[in-house]
């Protein structure tokens, strides 16, 4: 079937109308005249795959991974990443109505954690939307000393294995490998060079089970399953956002909601008399403590549970940082956020839709909204918001 693509969906997929139903064509470009497959067909819309392109796009070009079409790492390595950040900025006006900036970070090699699956020996990332793997032996959003490390397991393949290998880099380039699984050749990724801390089933067999990492001259431990931004750059370009905006700013009492281990805290206890950091995972909190004494910090209080038990204790609050994970605020949280009425509310998510659905239950509090896009995620239609907020 013929079609031409006319716009772009909210993941970075051609859309085009097939008698006036909508149909989402993988990978289509904004005016490419397309043949298509139509894969899925329901009532209201259609989902299809490019069967010959007939006429391509000047801002088409051939995928850099050989692994592109399978994979579902990537969106955006069959276009330019000028397209890719128009998309980005165009469903930041659609979605947030705004968008004051846009933070570029590196196109490529910028990830400093990686998780594999591993089937019956055989490494790769899922498909996308399915458990299917795809084998992989090289990823381009991957630092370099992580695509060194999967080497090592791709050269000691052991068929019986079924599980998962994580492996994280930080600022001075060493690695800590995380094994979950029953995996036979791990004396020689233990004996590499290559490995600097190695932990399997919980227990460290080498090294550590964490690092250090350091922004903008600020140190933090991080522990093995401990959560930090996967791109550095990014994370100092939320830094620099948070700094400017705090800078002149008088704030008593600062809550830094979804904490981790407190890197935002710790940035934001220079502008504040006192700030409380929530975070539900004990190793990350215990971290945070470590980097509370690391950054000589004594006005960063931390505590290790659920925001929504304990988002009713908070009182006389002037700033709430929120960062939680994809799935954004839950009900309690955001009614008690309204009770609360910080004078300044920053919401940091790496979901677009989420932060949509959370700032219209908390428009009639706030305003003078200003919205930060940080390229946390390039090649991907994935994008970090960076959303400040004063109270009405
Ligand atoms: C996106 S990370 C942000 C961490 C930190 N702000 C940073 O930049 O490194 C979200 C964090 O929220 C934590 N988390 C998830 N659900 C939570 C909850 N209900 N209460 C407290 N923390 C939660 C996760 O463990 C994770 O560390």
């Amino acid at each position: 079937m013929k079609i031409k693509i006319i716009d772009l969906d909210d993941l970075g997929n051609g859309l085009t109308k097939i008698d006036n139903k909508v149909c989402f064509v993988k990978r289509g470009l904004v005016g490419e005249v397309l043949d298509i497959d139509l894969r899925k067909e329901k009532k209201s819309y259609c989902d299809a795959n490019i069967k010959k392109i007939i006429e391509a796009s000047s801002n088409r070009v051939v995928p850099l991974c050989k692994y592109y079409d399978q994979c579902g790492g990537c969106n955006f390595l069959h276009t330019s990443f000028e397209i890719e950040r128009k998309f980005k900025e165009d469903k930041s006006y659609r979605f947030l109505k705004a968008c004051h900036g846009f933070y570029k970070t590196k196109e490529l090699r910028y990830r400093n954690k990686v998780t594999f699956h591993v089937l019956n020996g055989e490494i790769g990332y899922y498909e996308e939307k399915t458990n299917s793997l795809v084998k992989i032996d090289y990823c381009y959003l991957l630092e370099d000393k992580i695509n060194q490390v999967l080497k090592i397991f791709l050269e000691n393949k052991d068929s019986y294995f079924n599980g998962q290998i994580v492996i994280r880099v930080n600022y001075l380039e060493e690695t800590l490998v995380i094994i979950d699984g029953f995996y036979r050749k791990i004396m020689k990724i233990k004996e590499s060079s290559l490995v600097d801390n190695l932990i399997n089933n919980d227990q460290v067999l080498k090294g550590k089970s964490y690092f250090l990492e350091n922004i903008l001259g600020y140190q933090f431990k991080v522990s093995y399953k401990s959560f930090f931004q996967v791109n550095r750059l990014g994370l100092e370009a939320i830094f620099k956002i948070l700094k400017e905006f705090l800078e002149d700013k008088n704030i008593n009492i600062a809550l830094d909601l979804y904490s981790g281990t407190s890197v935002l805290g710790v940035l934001t206890s220079k502008y504040a008399k006192l700030v409380l950091s929530v975070e539900v995972n004990k190793l990350a909190t215990n971290d945070a403590k470590e980097n509370r004494r690391l950054n000589k910090i004594n006005n960063l209080k931390v505590i290790n549970g659920k925001v929504e038990d304990y988002i009713d204790s908070f009182k006389n609050i002037d700033l709430v940082i929120v960062d939680p994970a994809r799935r954004g605020l839950d009900k309690k949280t955001i009614d008690y956020l309204k009770i609360i009425k910080a004078k300044y509310l920053i919401y940091i998510a790496c979901s677009m839709d989420s932060l949509k659905r959370d700032l219209v239950f908390l428009e009639d509090i706030y305003q003078n909204k200003k919205i930060y896009l940080v390229d946390m995620f390039p090649r991907t239609n994935k994008v970090e918001c960076v959303c400040l907020l004063n109270l009405r």
